[in-house]
């Protein structure tokens, strides 16, 4: 059934637990992503990056509506979220398209202009649907470009203070993980996951969450943060399931020779991480 991120997120938030969003590029992606959350009866957030937008052609609409029927269909609660968005037409026609939330990436810039550009769309989000959901990150996580330089931490008091003037329903955090990482060996900083919770009032979300091993994940969670964000690790699945299939089978034609197992592989990373976000 579809849901709004805001209702996933803070249910899980209420209950000391953590909502895992995953990150969809092809439809295989969202199928096992959706499979994995119904054999574990958990609900889950799919989010579409701008990236994966611009891999399909640029427009959002169509992306929306398939994983929206998708979400629909689902037996279990599913909500769809517009991820790591620069371009604020896009943005804005995410949120005309039914995500329930976005996530506006104006980390890069300077202070005072990520305060301003991500005060000025949370506004026009939070007067352009019902429950739509603003996410902004301080600090900067890196790796996005897949080299895992350590970003920026996020300062707890001016993280309070970028909530406050932004109006933002939820904050990416710098904490020590790096996006795009195929390794998980990533280390995170306890002790500020705890002051910035301490500090900040909305749901905290990680980033690059496929490079934290399962026990930092799980301290993360009880430390505070809420949206678990994975990407790479469904992806490192959906490769090495094709790989296999390929250098076994060279003779093979089909594409659904080999999506069916990258499928089924994605579905058991993306069922192990559900179990383990929902503590
Ligand atoms: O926003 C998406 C996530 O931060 C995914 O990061 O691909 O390193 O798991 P990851
Ligand atoms: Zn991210």
């Amino acid at each position: 059934t579809a849901a709004s991120t805001a209702q996933l997120v803070l249910a899980a938030r209420a209950s000391g637990r953590g909502t895992a969003a995953f990150n969809v590029i092809t439809l295989e992606h969202a199928e096992a992503v959706t499979t994995a959350a119904e054999q574990n009866g958990l609900p889950v957030i799919l989010q579409i990056s701008e990236n994966a937008v611009r891999f399909h052609g640029g427009r959002a609409e169509p992306l929306i509506a398939a994983a929206a029927a998708i979400a629909r269909a689902a037996a279990v609660p599913v909500a769809l979220h517009l991820d790591h968005v620069e371009d604020e037409d896009l943005l804005r026609a995410g949120i005309r398209a039914g995500v329930t939330s976005v996530m506006f990436d104006a980390s890069t810039l300077p202070y005072e202009e990520n305060v301003r550009a991500t005060a000025r769309l949370a506004a026009w989000a939070h007067d352009h649907g019902d429950r739509v959901w603003v996410e902004a990150e301080l600090g900067e996580v890196g790796g996005k470009d897949g080299a895992h330089a350590p970003g920026v931490r996020t300062d707890p008091d001016q993280a309070a203070a970028f909530t406050a003037a932004t109006g933002v329903d939820a904050l990416a955090v710098a904490v020590g993980s790096s996006h795009a990482m195929t390794e998980r060996t990533a280390g995170l900083d306890h002790e500020l996951i705890a002051r910035l919770r301490a500090a900040v009032d909305v749901p905290l979300v990680l980033h690059g969450s496929s490079g934290v091993p399962d026990g930092e994940l799980r301290r993360a969670i009880a430390a505070g943060m809420t949206k678990i964000n994975i990407g790479t690790a469904l992806n490192i699945a959906y490769t090495s399931a094709v790989r296999d299939h390929l250098g076994a089978d060279p003779a093979v034609v089909d594409p659904r020779r080999y999506l069916r197992p990258a499928r089924d592989a994605m579905t058991a990373t993306a069922s192990q991480l559900l179990r383990i976000v929902a503590g």
